[in-house]
């Protein structure tokens, strides 16, 4: 059998080249090198470590806790899963919020110490600037507009963006606001399909989507929304490829019965010992 070549990297002009040919970009989050590995062998383009981590790995009820040392250690796992993907590591609340000097400092560990390719800034207006600044440095930055999950108190909760002709505007004009800023992808959460389609029209770099149609350039979706790993209700935009919280909790009920019932370890399972070793094992409890 002759070795495959590695996949090469993905890149900033490939994904702009697919843009412009119409293919679709695949992003997925993941938070861990098993999760990354897995997204990089199925071929998505954009491995996202979210900073939904704070409350599908860390089990929050938000993203706002989330700190930088945490999206450090998430970042480093899923970087040693990925060789394809590009990998985008979001910034945390608190972490680009302050000053533009501070937002590039932080953006500079997540490369620097993450091993992220790009990092990924909610909103516009003051998050303009610290995006110019971070691109300046030769940082690749993701835009995310529309339902912000980090500023969701001030939204009104986490609920649809964009829903009136005014605000769909603003969205269209922020978008265009973050790609002079340099963003070379602009995520957009919950908004309606309508919006998400004039967005993607009056802007040359990629959309992605969440909760924002089918006319964006790629899909993203949260793994543990995908995989089934989420309890309680999810967001409308959500579409469940399997149930792993199923497939989990029946193979630890397994385990559980196997242990107490004794049927675990078996033989196969356990190690060992030459007789000659044995023989002189027994001895030993002999002589004592
Ligand atoms: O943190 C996250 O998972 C995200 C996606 C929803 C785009 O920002």
């Amino acid at each position: 059998m002759t070795a495959q070549p590695a996949a090469s990297k993905m890149t900033l002009p490939e994904l702009a080249a697919m843009r412009a040919r119409g293919d679709r970009i695949v992003m997925v989050t993941a938070y861990d090198a098993p999760s990354g590995r897995l997204a990089d062998d199925a071929g998505v383009d954009i491995v996202l470590v979210g900073d939904s981590a704070g409350t599908t790995v860390l089990g929050g009820t938000s993203t706002v806790p989330v700190t930088l040392d945490e999206m450090l250690v998430f970042t480093r796992g899923v970087v040693r899963g990925v060789s394809h993907a590009l990998v985008i590591a979001d910034m945390p609340f608190g972490s680009y919020q302050v000053s533009d000097a501070a937002a590039l400092e932080h953006a500079i560990r997540l490369v620097k110490e993450g091993g992220a390719d790009g990092v990924k800034l909610e909103g516009a207006g003051a998050t303009l600037t610290r995006i110019a600044a971070i691109v300046d440095a030769g940082i690749p930055v993701m835009g995310h507009i529309g339902l912000t999950p980090q500023s969701a108190t001030l939204l009104g909760g986490y609920r649809a963006q964009g829903r009136t002709a005014d605000a769909a505007r603003r969205l269209i004009d922020d978008a265009r606001a973050l790609e002079r800023a340099g963003a070379f992808a602009i995520v957009l959460e919950a908004i309606p399909a309508i919006v998400a389609e004039r967005v993607t029209a009056e802007i040359g770099v990629p959309t992605i989507g969440i909760g924002a149609g089918a006319s964006c350039c790629g899909q993203v979706l949260v793994w543990h929304d995908l995989l089934g790993l989420t309890r309680g209700s999810t967001p409308r935009f959500v579409k469940r490829y399997a149930d792993l919280d199923g497939v989990i909790a029946g193979a630890l009920d397994a385990f559980v019965q196997d242990v107490r019932g004794g049927t675990f370890p078996g033989p196969d399972h356990t190690y060992g010992m030459p007789d000659t070793e044995r023989e002189k094992l027994d001895d030993a409890k002999v002589e004592r």
